[in-house]
């Protein structure tokens, strides 16, 4: 099915081109068909997926596509570090490429690859930096969402944009692209993030570096396969880097180190 625009470097993903970077874990019921529809949707698209060694087998499904599209590429990693440790790599993998445009998107289905030439136009038609694909601005929705999970999109969204100063309303979302040059300064100095809060550590970044961020509505459509990796160690994870992030913003002049009085046990 490889349509490749041009000569290619012997084999080797180069050049002007986007990047969608899909993290898996245990994705083997879904992986197949988000790559199939990323590549008919966005056919000039080069994919790379990062699998952090699923014990379910998506790693080799993976690979099976990548052996039979050459615009299909897996990155292999020892075991599950999150996602943010997973888009990392991705992008680093990027970076050596020289990709324009890095993509993130969800294997699951959730981010609707038909969707991904609407935010790749952003770039363009509207000089961004860093678009968002955004459930909860005008004509973006959510399918199939129980009600705890809208709220607690929307309760973080709420709480990161109050807390970091962010002028967004999908602040938590996955379905994004970001253009290659500013990507690379965002993550330069290392992100340590290690859950879903990635996502609002690099929209953090984004606005502290005066990028241009631009919204575009999305619809998010529930998994209807495998389950989610959501759970309570990473909304914890988000709650205390958020809060800190906004304490070092409100009184920017205490640093790391600055504190007064040393924390002692017992004291
Ligand atoms: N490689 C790797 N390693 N991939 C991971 C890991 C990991 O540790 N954890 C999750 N993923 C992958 C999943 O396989 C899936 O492709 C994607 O990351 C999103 O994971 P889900 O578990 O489906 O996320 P969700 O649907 O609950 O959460 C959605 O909403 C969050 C909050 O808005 C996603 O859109 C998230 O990106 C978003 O932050
Ligand atoms: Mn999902």
């Amino acid at each position: 099915m490889a349509t490749t625009d041009g000569p290619r470097d012997e084999g080797t993903a180069t050049g002007a081109g986007v990047l969608v970077v899909i993290p898996t874990y245990d994705e083997r019921e879904n992986i197949d068909a988000v790559v199939g529809r990323v590549r008919a949707a966005t056919p000039h698209a080069h994919v790379l997926v990062v699998d952090d060694n699923s014990p379910d087998g998506t790693g080799d499904l993976a690979d099976a596509l990548a052996a039979s599209d050459p615009q299909v590429f897996v990155l292999h990693r020892a075991g599950k570090e999150g996602l943010g440790a997973a888009y990392l790599a991705g992008f680093a993998w990027a970076f050596e490429r020289d990709y324009a445009a890095v993509v993130e998107m969800d294997a699951d289905g959730s981010h609707l690859p038909e969707q991904l030439p609407d935010l790749l136009a952003a770039v363009g038609a509207r000089a961004a930096d860093v678009v968002l694909g955004s459930r909860w601005v005008p004509g973006g929705s959510v399918v199939n969402w129980p009600v705890h999970r809208k709220l607690l999109s929307r309760a973080g969204s709420l709480y990161a944009r109050l807390m970091c100063g962010l002028h967004v309303a999908d602040a938590t979302g996955g379905y994004r692209v970001y253009r290659s040059e500013q990507l690379r300064e965002l993550v330069a100095d290392g992100v340590d993030s290690q859950g879903y809060c990635f996502q609002i550590d690099l929209v953090r970044r984004s606005v502290q570096a005066g990028l241009r961020v631009v919204e575009v509505p999305i619809t998010f459509v529930e998994r209807e396969r495998g389950q989610s990796k959501m759970n309570r160690s990473i909304v914890l994870e988000a709650v205390v880097r958020v809060t800190r992030w906004g304490l070092e913003r409100m009184a920017p002049a205490r640093r790391h180190g600055d504190s007064p009085v040393p924390a002692r046990a017992g004291g």
